[in-house]
């Protein structure tokens, strides 16, 4: 269907602001749709990064009234991208995190701040805007969870509307008595609205509301819908099942790719891998670790919290060291997590290396010099860290769950003989799970030909957004017919 125009609204997008794989996602969705045909605009706030990066700006809106001052709205280009930005001092306009302050609570007014972030997409899907008149709405996460609930208490007519939940952990809830302020009717302060154990709910919002439910990958779509994993919203996802589709998140290709990346001290590709060693050495001398092409090094690159698992890695590092391996760990989040780390780091001074705070050119040599990358995630939505170290070389090591599972072919005995192994997944998330895994990547490494076969697998998984991209295109298009029949 050629001609199809999308609005995707959320609040975070890379390379401009990001505190998650959600940002990445966010970024790479309007280049995997252009390639299909489909023209997305992305509405984000106006957070001081994001002003800042703005360029050829236009006003396309004046709020007089914009949820207690005035805004404006602009359309231009940012980080490579058409966007539209909603420029809201009161709102955006302050030092710290985009969701949290400098003391790392949540800013007490986040309720109206992504209120807002839904309303204008509403807004602009319902025809606030000359010239941009988007077929669908593409909301994502409690961020943007109210668009779809905005858009049907509108009335009239609205556009086709997409949730994807990129992480049902994080669900956006706020007292019931700002019903007013969000400027919602009473009415939808009831079980078929916005209401969610007797709060606003704001993911809850989108699922109820949107035409579409997608999740970022199929087995995050099945595990969702079990009280487990679908944290109190899976009773709602269940009635909804029929338009709820896993689709997997692909990785900007452009930004992680091992034959170009700038970067890394040394390029390579899977037919050079002996030049990765270099990136081997330039990391492990970063971190002061060992000089030893030898020992087996894991790499972590993380947010630290429970969802990811690694106090199971803290708990494992006696049997990690004990094989004779290394561990460099970049991450930032939880204060209890850092401190365990830290801590480690000192006790093992050339074996453990850690490095607390956010550094994208870490990261890239993290997934380009480690051999192996730990990801003992006890859910994950679908997550990227595995997808780059697939691309790069680096064996995943992964919890069998969500986009983990789906992503990375266990090197078991079948899959061996078969050369189509590309990692090393366990269950239960335990340590002692953990710990067989660790020995299953210590003997694979003592096999060397055999690693090398794993690596070139693994380089050679398909992980770019063009099929992806080809399937959120069709969801788009059947939706939209579906509405016009
Ligand atoms: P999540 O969104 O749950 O944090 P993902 O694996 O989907 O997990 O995405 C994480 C993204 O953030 C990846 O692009 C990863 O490289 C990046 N990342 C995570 N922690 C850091 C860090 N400390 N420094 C640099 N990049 C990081
Ligand atoms: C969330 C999930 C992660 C996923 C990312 C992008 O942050 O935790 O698994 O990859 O969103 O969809």
């Amino acid at each position: 269907m050629p001609g199809l125009k999308a609005l995707s609204v959320a609040s975070e997008v890379f390379p401009l602001v990001k505190t998650g794989g959600l940002a990445d996602v966010v970024g790479a969705l309007p280049g995997a749709l252009a390639a299909e045909g489909v023209e997305v605009r992305t509405l984000v706030p106006g957070y001081p990064a994001v002003m800042a990066a703005l360029q050829d700006r236009q006003e396309a809106y004046y709020f007089e009234h914009l949820f207690g001052g005035a805004g404006r709205l602009w359309s231009g280009r940012a980080g490579g991208l058409d966007v539209y930005v909603i420029d809201a001092p009161h709102l955006y306009d302050r030092p710290g995190g985009i969701y949290v302050d400098a003391d790392g609570q949540d800013w007490g007014d986040n309720a109206i701040r992504f209120a807002a972030l839904a309303a204008i997409g509403s807004g602009i899907g319902r025809g606030l805007i000359s010239g941009f008149a988007p077929d669908v709405v593409h909301a994502h996460d409690w961020q943007a969870g109210l668009t779809p609930a905005y858009l049907h208490y509108a009335g009239g007519r609205r556009p086709a509307s997409i949730i994807t939940v990129h992480n049902i952990a994080f669900q956006g809830q706020f007292p019931a008595h700002l019903l007013d302020t969000l400027g919602l009717p009473r009415s939808a302060l009831a079980i078929d609205g916005v209401e969610y154990y007797g709060t606003i709910g704001y993911l809850k919002a989108g699922l109820q509301f949107a035409d579409r439910i997608t999740t970022v990958s199929p087995s995050y779509a099945e595990e969702i819908l079990l009280p487990e994993a679908g944290m109190g919203l899976e009773g709602l996802l269940n009635q909804r099942q029929g338009v709820l589709h896993g689709i997997l998140n692909g990785l900007d290709t452009a930004v992680w790719d091992p034959e170009t990346d700038a970067l890394l001290p040394a390029t390579f590709s899977a037919g050079t891998l002996e030049r990765r060693g270099a990136n081997k050495a330039a990391l492990q001398a970063r971190f002061a670790l060992e000089p030893d092409p030898e020992a087996l090094l894991f790499g972590i690159v993380s947010r630290l919290s429970w969802q990811k698992g690694l106090d199971l890695v803290a708990d494992s590092l006696g049997v990690l060291l004990d094989m004779g391996a290394q561990l460099v760990m970049l991450g930032a989040g939880d204060p209890v997590l850092t401190e365990r780390f830290r801590t480690a780091a000192a006790a093992n001074p050339g074996r453990v290396g850690v490095q607390i705070g956010y550094d994208e050119g870490l990261a890239h040599l993290i997934q380009a010099g480690s051999d192996a990358l730990l990801v003992p995630s006890r859910f994950e939505p679908c997550g990227l860290t595995q997808l780059s170290a697939l691309r790069y070389g680096a064996l995943p090591v992964v919890t069998r769950v969500g986009g983990l599972a789906d992503t990375v072919v266990d090197i078991n005995e079948a899959a061996r003989s078969a050369g189509v192994g590309t990692g090393i997944q366990f269950q239960p998330v335990t340590a002692s799970a953990l710990h067989s895994a660790l020995r299953r990547t210590a003997a694979l490494w003592r096999d060397r030909p055999a690693w090398r076969q794993a690596q070139r697998n693994a380089m050679a998984c398909e992980v770019s957004w063009q099929r992806p991209g080809a399937h959120y295109a069709r969801l788009y298009e059947d939706l939209v017919a579906e509405r016009a029949a």
